[in-house]
Order: structure tokens, then C-alpha cells, then sequence
């Protein structure tokens, strides 16, 4: 903090969720932002609870919290009610007014357009649809719809007031740096730019304020839809390494290979983070499972995470080691050494 941006590193499905919800309850950041769109899930567990949000930040679990969903970001109506229900964050949550609304017309279209959804996988969720209509300036904003009128602020102007009074904030970023239009595998992308630069902007915040970027590696690489996946394992060997997953928002089985320091290098050029988080990492050494402190994890699982840390040159500061938001190990908060 007191700004703290968090993206993924690989394509989408890297453990944002589980990060952002952690640094909520931890940190206790005063706003937490979601950009993006409904195309992304991002998975919280806490206290044996389990929530799948496609719009609401991870911070929600965290009660003092602002939530809010950012100009450059895009939402459906419906789904932020049922998540607003769901999540019991009715009151804290606020909409930016230039933020885009999702039609059912743009879900049809994706979902009637065989390029998008057989070639490249899309998750037809109407998300790039609405993007072409924004870019044609023809789709609608948040400000048009009176069902959203008593939500409605300016985020950006929020989020900068909060940073002056030195008050803590958490950018929600979504998919992974390889889905980036710009800077992923192109046209095996989403319909925006997922590194740190371009999630800021959706917010409305200069680089200049950014404290904090933190980029999640899941313990092993995933990819859902159509691209090039770099060391791909069979499905045999997914499934025999515990390591298969199903797509939060479309139930797809997911694509999935080794750690890949290559694609992490690239990763960090593109995003320069301050801080890695690594999650799944019990998936990898099953002794870390459920661990919550450095010294409880086995040797060989310190040493990888160290070699990490080496090889990318950005210190490996979260360690997830569970599902729950709070089965982390924070090296923010240890002294790690000989
Ligand atoms: P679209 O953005 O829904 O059109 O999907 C384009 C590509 O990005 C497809 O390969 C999707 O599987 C992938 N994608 C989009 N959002 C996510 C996500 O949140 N996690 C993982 N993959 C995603
Ligand atoms: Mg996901």
C-alpha cells in the first residue's frame, strides 16, 4: 500500500482472488478497485465459504472496504446485483459513472460469432462486444441506467483523494499479461490490456502513484481457450499431478504446464513488480499445505521459492498454501535469511 496493483502473470486464473482477499483483511486498504470484466472469476474462500465473483473486488471480504468498479471496467446490471446479495456488501459498493454496461445484445453477438468462439475461446460472456460498441462510442454507461443511480461516483476522483490522504488502495487487475491485446498471444487474447499499465489506467490513476505492483504466478502455468501454451502437458498428466482445474465462469477444463521461468521473465519486463505472490504452492510441495509461516514449510519448498526469487529478481513476498484467504505466508511481515 497505500497503492497497491495486482495482476497476473501468466493467462488469467493465476489466484487474484485469493491475493486481493487476502491483502483486504490484512491490510485493510480503505478502497479496493476491480477493472475488467465479467469474463473473469475470481475465486474467495473464506471461513469455509466459497464465492465466485465476476465484477465485486476480493477485497469484499474485508467489512471497512469500499468497493468499486472502475471507468475503463465493464459490468452487467444483473450480475452485480446477485453479487452485491451474495457477498452481503450492499451500501459499500460504488460504480464508476463512465464504467460500460454489458447488454444481453453483446452476449448474443459474441455467442453467434463462430471466430471468437471456436477459434480463439472466448468465454462469450458479451465482453468484447461491448468493447467494439465503446470504442464505436455507442455502448452505454453506467450513468444511463437509473437502476444503478444510487451507485454511481468517480472513482478516479475517489481513489486519488484517498491516495492524498494517504489511505490505502488495492487495484484488482484481472486476466494474466499473456491474454493482454496488446501484449499477449495475440489474437489468443482478451479484449484489453491485462498488465499493470493498462489496469491503472481503467482506474484513472497516474504510474507516478503506484507504490505497490504485485504479480501472481500460480505454482504451475494454466491457460483456458484457444494459444499457445509452452510446455503442455496431456490431460493424463495434468490429471496425475493433481493440477486439474475447471474455468470459473464457463466449466471448461483448463490447459495446464510446468512453472515456466521464460514466460515469468517476461512477465516482470512487462510488468515490473515490486513483490511476487506465488499461489497453489501446496499443489507443488504438498508438505507447505495449509502452512501460514516460512519456517514451517520443508527445505526443498524454501529453496524453490528462493531460486524464484533469484531467477526473476523481485522478491517472492506471498506464498498461498491453501484455498482460504488467509492460508498465505507474508514475507511483507517475516524476516526471511540465514
Ligand atoms: P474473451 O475475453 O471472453 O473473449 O476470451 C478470450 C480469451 O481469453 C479466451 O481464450 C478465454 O478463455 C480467455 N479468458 C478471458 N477471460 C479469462 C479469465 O478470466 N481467465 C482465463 N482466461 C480468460
Ligand atoms: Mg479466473
Amino acid at each position: 500500500m497505500p497503492l497497491t496493483v495486482v495482476v497476473g502473470g501468466w493467462f488469467g486464473d493465476e489466484g487474484k482472488g485469493k491475493v486481493v482477499s487476502y491483502l483486504g483483511l490484512v491490510d485493510k486498504p480503505a478502497i479496493c478497485v476491480r477493472t475488467g470484466s465479467i469474463n473473469a472469476g475470481h475465486t474467495v474462500n473464506f471461513n469455509r465459504k466459497t464465492w465466485k465473483l465476476r465484477i465485486l473486488p476480493s477485497c469484499f471480504v474485508n467489512e471497512t472496504t469500499r468497493l468499486m468498479i472502475a471507468p475503463g471496467a465493464l459490468l452487467k446490471i444483473d450480475v452485480l446485483f446477485r453479487e452485491i446479495e451474495e457477498t452481503g456488501s450492499r451500501g459499500r459498493v460504488w460504480v464508476d459513472a463512465n464504467a460500460g454496461v454489458i447488454e444481453d445484445k453483446h452476449v448474443e453477438s459474441e455467442r453467434s460469432n463462430e471466430y471468437l468462439m471456436k477459434i480463439i475461446g472466448s468465454t462469450g460472456q458479451g465482453v468484447g462486444a461491448a468493447m467494439v460498441d465503446r470504442v464505436l462510442r455507442v455502448l452505454k454507461t453506467a450513468k444511463e441506467f437509473p437502476e444503478l443511480r444510487d451507485l454511481i461516483t468517480d472513482v478516479s476522483r475517489e481513489v486519488n483523494e484517498e491516495l492524498d490522504r494517504s489511505g490505502g488502495v488495492i487495484v484488482e487487475g484481472t486476466q494474466g499479461t499473456f491474454l493482454s491485446l496488446y501484449h499477449g498471444t495475440y489474437p489468443f487474447v482478451t479484449s484489453r490490456d491485462t498488465t499493470a499499465a493498462g489496469v491503472i489506467s481503467e482506474v484513472g490513476v497516474s504510474p507516478r502513484l503506484v507504490t505497490d505492483i504485485v504479480l501472481v504466478f500460480k505454482a504451475y502455468v494454466t491457460r483456458v481457450g484457444a494459444g499457445e501454451l509452452p510446455g503442455e502437458l496431456s490431460m493424463d498428466e495434468v490429471i496425475a499431478r493433481g493440477w486439474a482445474e475447471r474455468g470459473t465462469v464457463t466449466g471448461r477444463p483448463r490447459r495446464a504446464a510446468p512453472f515456466n521461468l521464460d514466460l515469468a521473465r517476461r512477465a516482470v519486463m512487462l510488468n515490473r513488480p515490486t513483490q511476487i505472490a506465488i499461489t497453489k504452492f501446496d499443489a507443488l510441495f504438498p508438505g507447505a499445505r495449509g502452512k501460514r509461516r516460512w519456517s514451517d514449510l520443508p527445505v526443498e519448498a524454501r529453496r524453490w521459492i528462493e531460486s524464484i526469487s533469484e531467477a526473476l529478481r523481485v522478491p517472492v513476498t506471498l506464498i498461498g498454501t491453501g484455498e482460504d484467504s488467509m492460508d498465505m505466508i507474508d514475507l511483507r511481515r517475516e524476516v526471511v535469511g540465514p
